[in-house]
């Protein structure tokens, strides 16, 4: 995501893991955001102000007394923020915010904050379960706050549980999701991505060039937009997106199971997969060889047609169900894809161009005509699968609105 001409704040508390939060800071960085870090003084026992000074490009809110000279150095923060995020989060910090006190210059600029903010927890296992740390994390969350549980594992003090600082990359995902409108809230979505892999025998299989990188992104996207996501994906070579719930298959027939068992909980279906046609007609129990039976210097494997996926999906929808297909085409897109939307009922179809530079299988971006079935035609520019994903999602919570 793209951070650009976004004012991030990052506080940095008094907890063994704010060295991770240099980490933090540069991801910030790197995605074009502003970022202003103000330190409490024990968080400065820990890092050095100097590394976040040099590696914000701005200077570091230490003291509320060192003013700019002439404005209110924290009240002009707090306003130009687009987003606090606050890791690690003290005990000591955390009872300060939730019982309004304000006496340095983070936990003051923090009672101004208007923006959404996001707490990060972390601490010693029998301090974040003590019901004080408890009760005053109820409290901010109550006011609105977000707070990202901490993960359990090995501790700096030796022991072992819930209190460690999630990695930056996690924290960073996390609150980027606050930047977007959540307009799928109480929706479910059931997507498909990547290829099926239909085995010939146990080492060979028939597959295509689905990278999954499409489906991920809807997926992905759809989860910061507020949905419960269920994403069913063939072999892909792609870390889940944070949050979605994967069903990892095969075959068609196990995408075909999967798709077809979690239909009844989906208010939205967006088929991304690229399900293979065909499957051979016997799977060989052992590798076939060379010099076998076969072997007149050619073969032949008798495919059959696989399930129709889509088409299944389009004759057993509910009417208050609205479902999404993809045409990937080598030509005449647009003949095709409106075809393919009669022919199994979807309410919308998202097509593209495969074998052009930056379009299709594998690329990051993608060049993508969407037709709805009543008739309306949305033609997006070339731009990264993410933007692609967000522009179908508008297109359809615009359609089911
Ligand atoms: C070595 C060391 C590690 C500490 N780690 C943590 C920690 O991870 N989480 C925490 O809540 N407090 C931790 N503390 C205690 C805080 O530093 C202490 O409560 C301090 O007053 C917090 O100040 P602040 O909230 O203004 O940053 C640690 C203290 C020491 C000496």
């Amino acid at each position: 995501m793209t951070l650009n001409g976004k004012h991030v704040f990052l506080g940095v508390t008094g907890g063994i893991a704010a060295y991770k939060c240099v980490e933090l800071l540069r991801l910030f960085k790197k995605a074009g955001a502003d970022v202003v870090v103000a330190m409490t003084r024990a968080a400065t026992r820990f890092v050095g102000p100097a590394t976040f000074e040099v590696l914000s490009e701005n200077p570091v809110l230490l003291d509320l007394w060192e003013g700019s000279g002439s404005g209110v150095a924290h009240i002009e923060v707090a306003s130009k923020s687009d987003l606090a995020v606050i890791a690690p989060a003290t005990a000591n910090f955390i009872g300060k915010l939730a019982h309004g006190i304000a006496d340095d210059a983070l936990t003051t600029t923090m009672l101004a904050m208007t923006c959404p903010v996001l707490i990060c927890p972390s601490m010693n296992t029998d301090m974040y379960q003590n019901i004080r740390v408890q009760k005053n994390l109820d409290l901010l969350e109550e006011s609105g706050i977000h707070i990202l549980d901490p993960d359990s594992g090995v501790l700096a003090c030796k022991t072992a549980g819930a209190g460690r600082l999630p990695e930056p990359w996690f924290i960073f995902d996390r609150a980027c999701a606050l930047f977007y409108k959540k307009d799928l809230k109480g929706k479910t979505i059931l997507v498909s991505a990547g290829p099926t892999v239909e085995a010939i025998d146990p080492v060979r299989f028939l597959s295509n060039h689905s990278s999954g990188k499409m489906g991920y992104a809807i997926a992905g996207a759809a989860e910061k937009r507020g949905a419960r996501v269920i994403l069913v994906s063939g072999p892909v070579s792609l870390d889940a997106p944070v949050g979605v719930e994967r069903v990892s298959v095969e075959s068609c027939d196990q995408m075909y199971d999967a798709m077809l068992g979690s239909l009844g909980q989906a208010d939205i279906i967006i088929k991304v997969a690229a399900v293979g046609d065909f499957k051979p007609v016997s799977v060989q129990a052992h590798k076939i060889k060379k010099n076998g039976e076969q072997d007149q210097g050619h073969m032949t494997l008798e495919l059959t047609q696989n399930k129709d996926i889509l088409k299944a999906i389009g004759l057993k929808k509910r009417t208050n169900q609205y479902l999404v297909g993809f045409a990937a085409e080598t030509r005449d897109l647009e003949t095709y894809a409106k075809g393919k939307m009669e022919k199994k009922h979807l309410d919308m179809i998202a097509a593209n161009i495969v074998g052009k530079s930056g379009s299709g299988f594998k690329a990051d971006t993608n060049k993508v005509k969407l037709f709805t079935r009543d008739g309306l035609v949305t033609d997006l520019p070339l731009m990264s699968k993410e933007k692609v994903a967000h522009a179908i999602l508008d297109a359809v919570v615009q359609a089911i609105s």
